[in-house]
């Protein structure tokens, strides 16, 4: 079998893809030929990646923004659309996570991962739909397993990217009309990322979450790219309002025991013992 996967000519934007999984999303489609457009909070990181599109042979380009600024949002959308058109596929996967109990952290600490998944995503849906190919545009929300399964240490990410997960049922409800597919993925533990380093941070929790996923290793950005791929491309075409994990089955055996693990370690740490 032959399969050709051909970005070329399409415009592809990937809020927060400066770095780990969203990162190796936009370096994927660069690769197969598409305009790229990126953003994040840190100038160092936006242009660092722009560079490293660049050396791909991509035409590329980045803006500096936090996903909580819907004014700066807006202004960075509208600056790739000048350059770049219609966006045919738009990926929003900024995030923050920290481990920490419900009784261990400050109503500010709670409120400010909400604010970066769920009204991040929010700000991304609301600035970029005028922005999208229509009809045609693909946009691919990056969730976790978090969001549908409770972890300890966790209920703010927990309850932010349920909300994500919900921005995009419903929008592939009132999208559809438009011709806009929308869909999440949920990335399982991949490795090398800032994720997986705050949540599983020394080598004897990282071996442990190697063998709870059935597949029997970790991910790599790669393979959250490809299937951002196959969703932004025409293999896709009638799917629209899927929650898809990409995570070797780690969700469906419970993420293992990563969760009794963070709630033992934090309250620990919590309690200064
Ligand atoms: N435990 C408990 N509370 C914590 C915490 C921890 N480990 N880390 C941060 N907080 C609290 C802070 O104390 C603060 O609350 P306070 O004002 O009541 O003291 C609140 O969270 C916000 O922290 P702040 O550092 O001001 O937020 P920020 O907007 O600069 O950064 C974070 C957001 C905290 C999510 C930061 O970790 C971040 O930028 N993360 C992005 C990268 C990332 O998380 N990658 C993994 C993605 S899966
Ligand atoms: P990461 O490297 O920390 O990537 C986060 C990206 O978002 C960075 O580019 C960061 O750049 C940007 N960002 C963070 N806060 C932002 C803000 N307020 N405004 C704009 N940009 C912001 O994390 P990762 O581990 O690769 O995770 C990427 C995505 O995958 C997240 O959505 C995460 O929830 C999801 N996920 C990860 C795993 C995993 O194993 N790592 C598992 C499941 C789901 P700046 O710092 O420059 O802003």
């Amino acid at each position: 079998m032959s399969l050709t996967i051909d970005f070329s000519d399409r415009t592809v934007v990937v809020i927060g893809g400066t770095s780990g999984i969203n990162r190796g999303v936009a370096e994927l489609f660069a690769r197969h030929g598409a305009r790229v457009a990126v953003a994040s909070r840190s100038d160092d990181k936006v242009t660092a990646t722009v560079e490293s599109l660049q050396a791909l042979d991509a035409e590329a380009m980045g803006f500096c923004a936090d996903v909580r600024d819907l004014d700066a949002i807006e202004a960075g959308l509208a600056q790739v659309h000048d350059k770049f058109g219609d966006f045919d596929v738009l990926v929003s996967g900024a995030a923050g996570n920290f481990p920490a109990t419900v009784n261990g952290m400050s109503a500010n600490a709670f409120r400010s991962v909400v604010e970066i998944d769920l009204m991040g995503t929010f700000h991304v849906m609301k600035a970029g739909f005028q922005h999208l190919k229509k009809p045609g545009a693909s946009v691919i929300n990056i969730s976790a397993p978090q969001a549908f399964l409770p972890m300890q240490a966790q209920a703010h990410v927990c309850s932010a990217k349920a909300g994500v997960d919900m921005i995009t049922r419903t929008l592939s409800l009132e999208w559809g009309h438009a011709g806009v597919r929308i869909n999440s993925i949920v990335p399982g533990p991949i490795d090398g990322t800032e994720g997986m380093a705050r949540l599983a941070p020394d080598e004897a929790t990282r071996r442990r979450v190697v063998e709870s996923v059935p597949l029997g290793r970790m991910g790599s950005p790669a393979d959250i790219g490809q299937a951002c791929l196959f969703l932004g491309c025409d293999l896709s075409n009638y799917i629209s309002g899927v929650i898809l994990p990409v995570d070797g089955a780690w969700s469906q055996a419970g993420c293992g025991d990563l969760s009794s693990y963070l709630g033992d370690l934090v309250r620990q740490i919590e309690s200064g013992k």
